[in-house]
């Protein structure tokens, strides 16, 4: 595997892996396989919204803030987190000692000092708001205090991890913040509160008083004492990678999808960072064109999305969203999920779009890495792909998940289909810059606006999924006639240059182009 990852990337000093859909296209396994060959590891968006999944000796790892690299600490990798990140010091010290327990170390681990904390306060507004919301409103987010995170920075209000190793000037920022998460909490119902006051992601309710409702002293006794175990990683890591360009290989991790960027996603259903590369490079301190190949993720035939917003090519369309977006329980859910499968297995029902979703879900293991939530599931839509490649400049494509696509082939060969154009539906017009769009018009590139998208119909090519198990194919040329036609109609709809073909989760399980 190491001579064609070193083929593959021959002439790369950096790379980047970032995702093309709404994140949750295995960014993890590729990062982990790509950290054999990197000397550094670099995250610079989000923060723990984000769910890397990593499997190493048989057990699974899940990284929310980590770089993907960080178990390879040991072979002298760095691995970085940038300074576009938000970071929560109680998610990091649980993950630094989950890999401390397991026996990894992090001494080359580098945290930057102008990296934005997360602090109780953005959690707790971020729920309270999310759940004041109307039901049409929500954006169904991961409430780890990522967009409140965000604002105080832009509100010129922010922490930074330098400001840890300051701690009068931490005390002073943190007892001005305070003051928007406690008149939030003074107007909500208690019961809302005090059940989000409990959450681990707030160390299981030390944070709350009951009058004062948020006890501030114990937030910064808490972060300082973090602060503690954490002070060794803070530097400036921005200057790091800047010296590196061009010498050591530069692996840069994203996080989210370019359909969940702040800049060019489904905006306001997104994130608030800048997810594409662009925003990865500038999170850790490079400019885009330092990056010498960028390889966009999607799902290999079908799609995911995570929360509401708009999903044109959904599988059972609006019963999906309704059945994804109202649990509450994941796990149970998760559980009764997989009985129906059992039973329609049993029992051999006909098969609806939304049965097709739920197979794949199971199959794909299609439940949220951060948060547990089932993804909703639909077919790989063009229109989008092609807004995605036309915005990043992009043409070279990672094709993740393969393997899954077998199921539909369980239930009879029940045809696989890919969304290539949309009809637009809107009985008035849209109007895009200087375009006009008219109902009964055929869309080629989306509009990422979703009141555009909420009025425009899926229009489907069929195809038959392969029935030849390929999770054990190494070579392109042993690939199935029904995959290679697929392939080839995904260069000629999009101009995609195929690169890497993920078809299990273990690092053999890869197929370079
Ligand atoms: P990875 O890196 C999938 C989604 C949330 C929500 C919206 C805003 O694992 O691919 P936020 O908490 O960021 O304010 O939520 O974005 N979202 C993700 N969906 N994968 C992710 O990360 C995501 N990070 C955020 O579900 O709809
Ligand atoms: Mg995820």
């Amino acid at each position: 595997m190491k001579e064609k990852i070193n083929a593959f990337l021959k002439d790369v000093m950096t790379l980047a892996v970032v995702c093309y859909q709404f994140g949750d296209t295995g960014k993890g396994k590729l990062v982990d396989l790509f950290s054999s060959w990197a000397d550094i590891i670099a995250r610079g968006t989000g923060g723990a919204n984000a769910g890397h999944t990593i499997c190493l000796r048989g057990k699974e790892y899940i990284f929310n803030l980590l770089p993907s690299g960080i178990l390879k600490d040991s072979e002298g990798k760095l691995n970085i987190m940038g300074s576009g990140m938000v970071i929560s010091l109680i998610k990091l010290s649980r993950e630094l000692r989950l890999v401390h327990e397991n026996g990894y170390t992090t001494n080359n681990l580098k945290i930057s000092h102008r990296a934005k904390l997360v602090l109780p306060f953005h959690i707790i507004v971020d729920r309270l708001k999310e759940l004041s919301l109307c039901k049409g409103d929500k954006i169904g987010t991961t409430g780890k205090g990522i967009t409140p995170a965000y604002l105080s920075h832009y509100a010129r209000e922010g922490v930074v991890m330098n400001d840890l190793l300051n701690p009068d000037i931490f005390v002073e920022k943190v007892r001005k913040m305070a003051n928007e998460a406690i008149e939030m909490a003074s107007k909500a119902k208690r019961d809302d509160f005090f059940k989000i006051m409990v959450s681990p992601d707030l160390d299981n309710g030390i944070f709350y008083h009951p009058k004062k409702l948020i006890d501030v002293d114990m937030v910064i006794k808490k972060y300082l004492g973090y602060a503690k175990d954490i002070a060794r990683y803070i530097c400036d890591t921005d200057s790091i990678m800047r010296n590196s360009v061009g010498k050591s290989k530069i692996l840069l991790e994203g996080a989210q999808g370019v359909l969940l960027s702040i800049d060019y996603g489904t905006y306001p259903y997104v994130t608030s960072s800048d997810s594409s590369a662009e925003g990865l490079a500038k999170g850790v301190g490079l400019k885009h064109s330092d990056i010498d190949l960028e390889l966009g993720l999607i799902k290999g035939f079908y799609m995911t999305r995570v929360g509401c917003g708009p999903f044109t090519s959904e599988a059972g369309g609006e019963e999906s969203a309704e059945l994804c977006n109202n649990v509450f329980k994941p796990e149970e859910f998760r559980r009764e999920e997989e009985a129906i499968i059992e039973k329609f297995f049993k029992n051999g029902n006909s098969v609806s779009e939304l049965m097709v979703g739920r197979l794949l879900r199971i199959s794909g293991g299609e439940y949220g890495a951060t948060t547990k939530r089932p993804r909703r599931i639909g077919w790989l839509d063009l229109p989008l792909l092609r807004y995605v490649m036309e915005v990043t400049g992009n043409k070279n494509l990672v094709l993740t998940k393969l393997d899954v696509l077998n199921v539909l082939n369980q239930i009879g060969g029940e045809p696989l289909r890919v969304c290539y154009k949309y009809r637009y539906e809107g009985e008035k017009p849209y109007n895009y810059g200087e375009v006009i769009v008219k109902k009964g018009q055929v869309i080629k590139v989306a509009i990422p606006d979703p009141k555009f998208l909420e009025q425009c119909e899926p229009i489907y090519d069929s195809f038959e999924v392969w029935s030849e198990d390929i999770s054990k194919i190494d070579s392109s040329d042993h690939l199935p006639i029904n995959l290679k036609i697929l392939l080839i109609y995904l260069k000629r709809e999009t101009g995609a240059n195929i690169r890497i073909l993920s078809v299990g989760r273990e690092a053999d399980q890869t197929i370079f182009m």
